[in-house]
């Protein structure tokens, strides 16, 4: 089994590019640009990764991302995640960065897009890794702020494919930012939320009916709501849910009382991805045994999961087929 999930062509749909730094590049990265951190080794930084909720983590992560300054900064974490991609046989990858994080230190979106494209293309060319930018606000700022974050991205529409929505949930309803996405997708963008990850059934009709996602990000709280899993089923909208960051931020107690099976069951679209690798302890094969460990999945529900993903993504038909070709011949 386990050989098999490594083999399957894996297609991540919910990855924070933020949530891939890991300690010892955190450490690099610091140390080149003359900043100064609170810890004195990796080891300690790990120790701190310590979360009681979703804003616990985001804290951390947020002070985490202050390293990343240069364009090179933001060129070596992607690469850096493509190349541990290419290990697990990471296919195609559809990632968030918060320009937000970066633009309210006076980094700018111009120094943070260079880096990530520069990356993708070399990830693409070198490891066969295809990928797409999915430029996320941060719904805890205005959406005044989210505003502005879209018109700096307008001139490189051509490298961005979607707008989404993360950070903070509880109190910061997909509503707020209705106007925001109406303007991104008359500019032809596509769009995703994250929606019940810690905020009720509710966010996940606002994003749907306001916000018009493709997909839900997160989503495992649809449960909750008959009609809505109802919907999320008919209508094929599927969830990007990310079992190991879910139970690190105490969504679920432990990896046995996760629900995506049970979601799985009721024929709505799961997939499996890793949200933030380097501060829950596991990338997406890490995310795929875990559910085999934890839930005693097999390989019918992992086969299941891998094609949502491909069929959920945003590339082409034609690209789609490939992939599913390759999922197809892995026994
Ligand atoms: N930003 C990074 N990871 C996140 C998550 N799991 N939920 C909301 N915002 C995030
Ligand atoms: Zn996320």
């Amino acid at each position: 089994m386990e050989n098999y999930i490594q083999r399957l062509p894996k297609v991540e749909l919910h990855l924070h590019i933020e949530g891939t730094l890991e300690p010892e590049m955190m450490f690099a990265i610091a140390q080149r640009n003359g900043i100064a951190l609170k810890y004195r080794s990796a080891e300690e930084v790990r120790q701190a990764y310590q979360f009681t909720n979703l804003q616990s983590f985001l804290d951390i992560y947020y002070e985490g991302a202050q390293v990343l300054i240069h364009e090179q900064d933001f060129y070596d974490l992607a690469w850096a995640y493509f190349q541990k991609g290419k290990t697990q046989n990471l296919r195609h990858a559809e990632i968030f960065f918060d320009p937000q994080t970066h633009t309210e230190r006076g980094v700018s979106f111009d120094t943070v897009i260079h880096g990530l494209h520069r990356a993708q293309q070399d990830a693409l060319s070198q490891l066969d890794i295809s990928s797409k930018l999915i430029v996320c606000f941060l719904r805890h700022l205005s959406a005044e702020s989210a505003m502005q974050t879209l018109k700096q991205a307008l001139p490189y529409k051509d490298w961005i494919i979607a707008v989404g929505l993360d950070s903070s949930e509880v109190g910061h309803p997909p509503a707020k930012f209705k106007e925001v996405f109406d303007e991104a997708r008359r500019h032809g963008f596509l769009t995703v939320a994250h929606a019940g990850e810690e905020g009720p059934p509710e966010y996940i009709w606002e994003a749907l009916q306001l916000l018009q996602v493709q997909r839900i990000d997160h989503g495992v709280r649809c449960i909750e709501d008959e009609a809505l899993v109802k919907k999320l089923a008919q209508d094929k909208i599927a969830l990007t849910v990310c079992p190991l960051s879910n139970v690190k931020l105490r969504v679920f107690n432990t990896i046995h009382d996760h629900n995506i099976k049970k979601l799985l069951d009721k024929e709505i679209a799961v997939t499996i991805n890793s949200d933030d690798p380097a501060y829950f302890g596991g990338y997406i094969e890490e995310n795929y045994l875990a559910l085999r460990e934890g839930l005693g999945l097999q390989k019918q529900d992992f086969y299941q999961m891998t094609s949502n993903a491909i069929q959920a993504s945003f590339l082409s038909q034609e690209e789609k087929k490939r992939l599913m070709h390759e999922l197809d011949v892995v026994q």
